[in-house]
């Protein structure tokens, strides 16, 4: 569904210029969830920015399905935005505060089907309300009447609502408490297995993309080191990178979220 050949992307700090992402491949098949983990600044964000069209890269091409994004007229590429969603780290920061949640969500349903409105609309908002285990009476509040957890599953069901052929979630629990983290993971779980969606899981804590990818890639200093299957990666890696973020883990047991 999506591939990346050979990304490169150079920013200039001052007078050094630093290689964010260096020659990145990675190939994320059909309603695969990838995790790419790596430590605060190997470059996951930047490939995530490249990969949403945000920022051109210097090099390297991004296919999604049959299309070769890199080689269309920007206007064209605009067409394919909605393919791509995210979830962000801060729920705070990226949800609206004066839109309530049924605006919120609405403008997300219409952004694919603009001619959704009156009780049709209001019919679509509720349910998905309920998928991401909210009540749909709360519809109406802000964004500020609800928890940090909370406001995460809205922030899911507004990234699922355009009908994205690929969600990127970065760093989606990380700003989350600890008991409230395994609820979100197991949503995001749940909902990729019941929509069949593409992933890309992006986290620096590698016990916690252990628990949702089929595979895994990881990142350091803008080059992916190690790719494979999750529990290859995990019990048996061949990259020393790997092996010291392996030992940064506390050891425990898997348990299936699905
Ligand atoms: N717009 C930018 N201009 C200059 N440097 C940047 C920019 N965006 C990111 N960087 C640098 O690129 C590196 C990778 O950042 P980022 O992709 O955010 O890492 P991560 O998401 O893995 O923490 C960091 O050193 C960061 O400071
Ligand atoms: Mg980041």
């Amino acid at each position: 569904m999506l591939e990346l050949r050979n990304i490169v992307k150079t920013f200039r700090q001052g007078r050094e210029s630093l290689r964010a992402v260096d020659d990145v491949s990675l190939t994320i098949g059909a309603g695969r969830i990838l995790g790419l983990v790596g430590e605060s600044g190997c470059g996951k964000s930047t490939l995530s920015r490249i990969i949403m069209q945000l920022l051109p890269p210097d090099a390297g091409r991004v296919r999604l399905g049959e299309v070769e994004l890199t080689a269309l007229p920007r206007r064209d590429v605009r067409r394919h935005c909605l393919d791509f969603q995210m979830v962000f780290q801060d729920p705070y920061a990226s949800l609206n505060p004066r839109f309530t949640v049924f605006s919120t969500l609405a403008e997300a349903l219409r952004r694919r089907h603009p001619q959704l409105k009156g009780s049709e609309l209001h019919d679509r908002v509720a349910a998905w309300l309920e998928t991401v285990g909210l009540p749909p009476r709360h519809m109406r509040r802000y964004p500020h009447e609800f928890s940090g957890g909370q406001r995460q599953r809205i922030a899911i069901a507004r990234a699922l609502a355009p009908e994205p052929r690929v969600v990127i979630a970065d760093e989606p629990v990380s700003a989350l408490d600890v008991s409230i983290q395994s609820q979100i993971l197991n949503l995001l779980g749940r909902l990729q297995a019941e929509l069949g969606l593409t992933m890309l899981f992006i986290s620096h804590d590698l016990a916690v993309v252990r628990h949702v990818s089929d595979t895994i890639a990881v990142m350091h200093r803008g080059r992916i080191v190690e790719q494979g299957g999750a529990e290859q990666v995990f019990t048996d890696p061949r990259d020393p990178y790997t092996r010291q973020l392996l030992d940064a883990v506390p050891v425990l047991p898997r348990v299936p979220i699905r």
